[in-house]
């Protein structure tokens, strides 16, 4: 599939993105290891999320699905079964890595594999803690790469810190965690999203979080959720920028999550000078959710360094294109997680927004921006990434003349309602899906 973009103006809307993908993982993980019937309501469609339900049922969890809500018959901590096959986590890290976390808990054998970009994803992250945990895991590359066997149970807790400032790493720990004696504290060297501990809490599990340092204090059979799950702020931040970015626009987004540990890209584009009100703000099942109104504005470029970056990592493809539009010059740092997302997102961003005109330059750990720019279409490519996908198709409809977006299925990947909205905001004609 390749998109056909022109350029669009003063875009006024109100629109909804598709349910948050890391809480809908978690809801149907915890779920499925918590006693009785928890329902996720307004859940991910996303391709990723499809992968974690498939991998649910092929561990003897029941779940329905329908157009709103999944219903998952929860069997308790000790209720899943050995899976007949390999467990395939496509293209999702979410997948692979919290699920290594949980089926080390398990007294059974399992298999964890992925496509061609998650085998060559860095996985002893993970299998380290939980081979300190008493786990058996196997692996490519000397126990580095998918796919990885795992025969788990009887683990011990550990204190472990973390190399990386990783949500992934540390849910994997706290899971496993669930199946461990006594009690085992994860530290990361900077605060990642915290997901994981807010719906162990919500299901029962008391979970202490001190400087970075995260406990758990007490476990005991979790019990059943309904959870509502809020609009993803990762998706959100695509049209945030194009509102940003396009003068005159005003585009409101509904029902957001607005969890503190995911709005470094409002932080960010607030600081470059965007127009972000946030408003009608609730809690909602432990985690904060709100409405976003955002208008077209000046820009200015800044320096994007530090904590922060934990807090923004799925969001620094699209600050690449917000960077392009801002006044002087925006420098990314600290970033080089990026090198090991789906692919290497230094790289492809930076070749992406150069072929449509950009002033981008690579750096190791992320890349300096000269702005404002013109951006001219081109034909660029997605390199697989749902990420730089939607953000080149963002810089598409922002450049003058037609950008062609080659393999663009892959933003099915995080956001399959993605396109459907973007013809909605920007116009039909500026935005043409082709075979
Ligand atoms: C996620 C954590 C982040 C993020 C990913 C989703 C999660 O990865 O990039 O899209 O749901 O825990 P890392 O924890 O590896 O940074």
């Amino acid at each position: 599939m390749k998109l056909i973009l022109s350029k669009c103006s003063r875009i006024k809307a109100n629109i909804k993105v598709g349910g948050d993908k890391s809480l809908t993982h978690r809801g149907l993980i915890i779920g499925s290891i918590s006693k009785g019937i928890t329902t996720l309501r307004d859940y991910s469609k996303c391709e990723d999320c499809m992968a974690t339900l498939e991998i649910m049922k092929k561990l003897g969890i029941p779940i329905l699905k329908n157009k709103s809500t999944i219903r998952i018959e929860g069997k308790g901590l000790n209720g899943l079964s050995e899976p007949a096959d390999v467990l395939d986590c496509k293209n999702s890290g979410t997948s692979m890595r919290l699920l290594a976390g949980l089926l080390a808990g398990q007294n059974f054998f399992s298999v964890l594999t992925g496509d061609s970009s998650l085998i060559r994803r860095p996985m002893r992250r993970i299998i380290e803690p939980l081979t300190l945990m008493g786990a058996r895991i196997y692996g490519r590359n000397n126990d580095q790469l998918a796919p990885f066997a795992i025969k788990g149970g009887n683990l011990k807790s550990i204190n472990y810190k973390s190399p990386v400032a990783s949500a992934q790493v540390k849910s994997s720990i706290l899971l496993a965690s669930l199946y461990a004696e006594g009690s085992t504290t994860v530290e990361e060297p900077s605060e990642s999203r915290d997901h994981t501990e807010r719906m162990l809490n919500l299901f029962g599990v008391k979970i202490e979080s001190i400087n970075n340092k995260i406990t758990i204090k007490e476990k005991k059979e979790l019990a059943a959720q309904e959870l509502l799950i809020p609009g993803d702020i990762s998706s959100a931040a695509f049209f945030l920028v194009l509102a940003s970015g396009v003068k005159g626009s005003k585009i409101l987004i509904k029902n957001v999550g607005i969890n503190p540990t995911r709005t470094g890209i409002l932080e960010v584009l607030k600081n470059m000078g965007a127009d972000i009100s946030v408003t009608n703000e609730r809690n909602n099942c432990n985690e904060l959710v709100a409405d976003l109104l955002v208008k077209g504005s000046r820009l200015n470029g800044i320096e994007i360094s530090g904590k922060i970056i934990p807090k923004v990592i799925d969001e620094l493809p699209i600050l690449a294109v917000a960077a392009t539009q801002a006044q002087g010059t925006t420098e990314i740092k600290d970033a080089e997680e990026l090198r090991v997302k789906e692919t290497d997102r230094i790289y492809a961003i930076t070749r992406g927004l150069k072929k449509l005109g950009a002033k981008i330059e690579e750096k190791k750990d992320g890349f300096i921006i000269a702005g404002p720019t013109r951006l001219k279409g081109n034909i660029c490519e997605s390199f697989g990434d749902h990420r730089i996908g939607m953000a080149l198709a963002i810089a598409g409809v922002m450049a003058e003349g037609k950008t062609e977006l080659r393999e663009s299925e892959c933003i099915n990947i995080s956001f399959p309602e993605f396109t459907e909205i973007l013809r909605r905001v920007c116009g039909e004609d500026n935005v043409i899906e082709k075979n």
